[in-house]
Formats: structure tokens, sequence, C-alpha cells
């Protein structure tokens, strides 16, 4: 490989990992010797390979604009599909879109697909998603009662934590979902979810079982959301089943309340 073909595949690479931007002129090497006055830096070899009248949008940026343009749920599982902005696409078996009935104005998310739900491109399908769905039964409501989603529409490898890059990718889409979708009440699983909704960085013992108003880009008004235990922690944690259950009778009051 000639230099100039491993250079732009050095900078194809960064791309790829989400470098967008670069914050100097050239490359910094912390190790080597003192650095050179400015007046003898040398020229960037990333910028010397771009055209100089094109930006490369940021993979945020991108999605933000590729979400905003679907109008309706089917484009936007369409416009996630051709993606390319968040490495776990790559990795992943199949996009987990979502699951449910996008109807009935209650709407829950949760973090990322297992390998259940990235074989079957279903969320919620493993054992998690059967307490789920046991869990929601004991107040009334059945799949086809509520649309359910996650934070990341892929399984990232090894089940190992989401980036923040990744659910800063991911997070247009979701918005984008929220306000297709526009639903009366949102149920928010695990910490990951309430932070991605909320903000902030307090985790779930804090954040759980207090409902907030909360603004999503693109919906007018703010959607009541309640966060509570993720169903894969209570199947570790069963004794942290009690306070889901008041949290889940809260929401079912909620839920009455606008009935
Ligand atoms: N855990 C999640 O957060 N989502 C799924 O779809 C499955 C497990």
């Amino acid at each position: 490989m000639d230099a100039r073909t491993a250079l732009i595949e050095a900078l194809r690479w960064q791309l790829f990992w989400g470098a967008d931007e670069a914050i100097a002129e050239a490359a910094v090497d912390r190790f080597a010797a003192p650095s050179l006055p400015a007046s003898a830096a040398p020229a960037s070899p990333v910028r010397a390979l771009l055209p100089m009248d094109r930006t490369i949008p940021a993979p945020q940026a991108r999605a933000v604009a590729i979400a905003a343009a679907a109008g309706t749920l089917d484009q936007l599982r369409q416009a996630l599909a051709a993606f390319d902005g968040c490495p776990l696409s790559e990795t992943a078996t199949n996009l987990v879109f979502n699951d449910g009935n996008p109807e009935t104005g209650l709407m829950l998310i949760g973090e990322a697909p297992g390998a259940e739900e990235d074989r079957l491109g279903k969320p919620f399908v493993g054992p998690s998603g059967q307490l789920l769905d046991r869990m929601l039964a004991s107040i009334g409501f059945a799949r086809d009662r509520y649309l359910i989603t996650n934070v990341l529409p892929w399984r990232p490898p090894g089940n190992r934590s989401p980036t923040d890059a990744e659910v800063a990718v991911c997070l247009p889409f979701l918005h984008r979902q929220i306000a297709l979708v526009r639903p009366r009440l949102v149920l928010l699983l695990g910490g990951l979810a309430a932070k991605a909704l909320l903000g902030g960085n307090a985790g779930i013992t804090r954040v759980r079982g207090v409902w907030r108003a909360v603004e999503v880009p693109g919906v007018e008004g703010p959607i009541p959301m309640l966060a509570t235990y993720h169903p894969a922690y209570l199947l570790r944690s069963p004794g942290a089943k009690r306070q889901a259950w008041a949290d889940l009778i809260a929401l079912r009051r909620k839920w009455d309340s606008l009935h």
C-alpha cells in the first residue's frame, strides 16, 4: 500500500469510528520532542485529501437530517436500515426497530437488543422481555396495547454497555420515532433509557418512580415519562421488584386518569 492509499484508509477508518472534525491542522504526537513553531508546522495530510469545498457532516447531524425526512414509521425503519453512521449496525444480525401497537398512546423504551432480539429482529423477546410481558400483563397491558422500542436499534457486541457516541448517533432516530408515534405516556426501562430521554447523570435508583414532563424534539408540548428498573436488572435483583411494581401501578393510574 502506498503512502497516499494508507492515509486515505486511515482517514476512512477514523470516519467510520465517528471522528468528524479535525481540531488542528496536523496530528499532535505528544510523545515527540518539543513542538515546532506554528510557521514550521507541516500541512495537514488529511486536509490535503479532502475537497476544500466539502465538509463531512457528523454522523449525528446526518442522523438528525435522515430521521427528520421520515414521515412514517415505515420510512423511519427503512432509513435506519440504510443508515451507516453507527458502527453497531456492522456487527448486529438484524435491525431491531419496534414491536406492538403504535396507535394506543403508550410507548415503552428500553436500552438495546440482546442476543435473542438480534436474532429475531424484535425487541424484548428474550428472558427480560418475558418478565416484562408478565409484569405488564399484570396491570392489563398485553403487547398490543403499547409500542415497545429501544434507545439503540442494534445489539452491542457481546451485550456490552453502549457507548455515549452510539447513543448520541441513534438518539435522533428515537426522537423521530417518538414524534411520529406521539405517545401520551412513556415508560423508560432502565438507566440508559432514563438518561437518554431525561438527561442528567442521576442513576435509575434516583430517577425511577417520578413522573417527568419531557420535551422531545419535533413534539409539541412535553410528554409525561416515568422511569423504572430494567427487567434484566429485576432478574438479577428480585428484591427491586417491589419498587417496579409500585411504578407499574403509578403507570396504570396515570393511564386511567387520561381515559
Ligand atoms: N433489553 C433491552 O433493553 N431491550 C431489548 O430489546 C432486550 C433486552
